[in-house]
């Protein structure tokens, strides 16, 4: 007989034989900034996620700084929005802003800056809006003045996440011709048309205001046309590559991981977070087990780097253990 337990007798020997672990270096914390003064205004369908504005983030900044995680992903929340997106490539915008002061009072911190339309965007769409077509082509300048401008607040990494066709390349020449050679694209590569964001559409206000999103990003059902999103955009010069939502397609990571050898990140998104929430305020699940476990299950799929809402919870759980 086989004996699978003889390795399970004691916590040191499955400390010994664990196959996966996450560390926090892997975890990135996305934050929420918006435009005016004092803001503190929770998430409701995100308990414990935040809106700061730029004179209240500091709060948020001191904790991310302290919990050891590599960084965080920041996601503006502009006061004005128009046709055009004008605040998303503003110098000044609110992005711009909060990103010039991260990097000036921690500079240590990786600033993983989201590039897309729809927080910008009067009709909350990713892109330009023809009629009630979202144009692909008239897009791309967009992104690539708005990459350009974080580029310049200081951002380290560029992640657009707009699902607009060619736009790695695109962004990665306007990035080069800005003085930008050394700033790596994060691209949402394999980014689903997933009910799972419905609670970050609150956070950031950005949801879209006819329509859906799914002319743009993908199909649920279509792993293999996953792998061919994320070879192409690594064929435009993406240095890392996303996979998102997680945890409905860790399949998709387990894929690229065998396929591709750059860093996969995975992220872990507002819906997978709000139903962790609300079925541990219900004393239905363990939260810290349930998030453990999630964490582990998306490095064992194959992710790098898990952006997620649990990282700075889930830091905490670590040095306990
Ligand atoms: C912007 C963007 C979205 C998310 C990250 N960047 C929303 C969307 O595409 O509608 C979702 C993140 C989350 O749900 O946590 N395009
Ligand atoms: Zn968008």
């Amino acid at each position: 007989m086989r004996r699978f337990r003889r390795l399970r007798t004691g916590i040191a020997m499955r400390d010994l034989v664990r196959e996966t672990r996450v560390d926090r270096k892997n975890l990135i914390y996305p934050i929420f900034v918006a435009e005016g003064e004092q803001i503190r205004k929770p998430v409701d369908s995100m308990p414990g996620v935040f809106q700061y504005s730029i004179d209240t983030m500091e709060e948020i900044l001191k904790q991310i700084a302290a919990s050891g995680i590599s960084g965080l992903m920041i996601f503006g929340i502009p006061a004005h929005k128009d046709e055009q997106a004008t605040s998303a490539y503003d110098p000044n915008g609110i992005t711009q802003r909060a990103v010039r002061q991260i990097k000036e009072r921690y500079p240590d911190l990786l600033v993983i800056a989201d590039v897309c339309l729809c927080e910008y965007t009067s009709h909350g769409h990713c892109g330009v809006v023809c009629g009630h077509e979202i144009v692909n082509d008239s897009t791309l300048p967009l992104l690539a003045k708005m990459a350009v401008s974080l580029a310049q607040a200081g951002a380290d990494i560029i992640a657009p996440s707009d699902m607009m066709d060619g736009r790695v390349a695109y962004l990665r020449n306007a990035l080069d011709e800005a003085g930008f050679v050394n700033t790596p694209i994060l691209s949402y590569s394999a980014k689903f048309a997933s009910a799972y964001y419905a609670p970050f559409r609150d956070a950031a206000e950005s949801a879209p205001g006819f329509g859906d999103r799914k002319t743009y990003q993908m199909d649920p059902a279509n792993g293999r046309e996953a792998l061919r999103e994320i070879e192409d955009d690594i064929e435009e010069g993406a240095d890392l590559v996303m996979v998102k939502p997680a945890l409905a397609y860790l399949d998709v990571i387990r894929a690229a991981r065998d396929r591709f050898d750059l860093p996969i990140a995975a992220y872990n998104v507002s819906g997978e977070y709000a139903m962790v929430k609300a079925a541990a305020a219900n004393g239905w699940i363990d939260e810290e087990r349930i998030v453990m476990e999630n964490l582990t299950a998306i490095r064992r799929a194959g992710a790098d780097i898990i952006i997620t809402y649990h990282a700075l919870d889930a830091v905490k759980w670590m040095e306990k253990r």
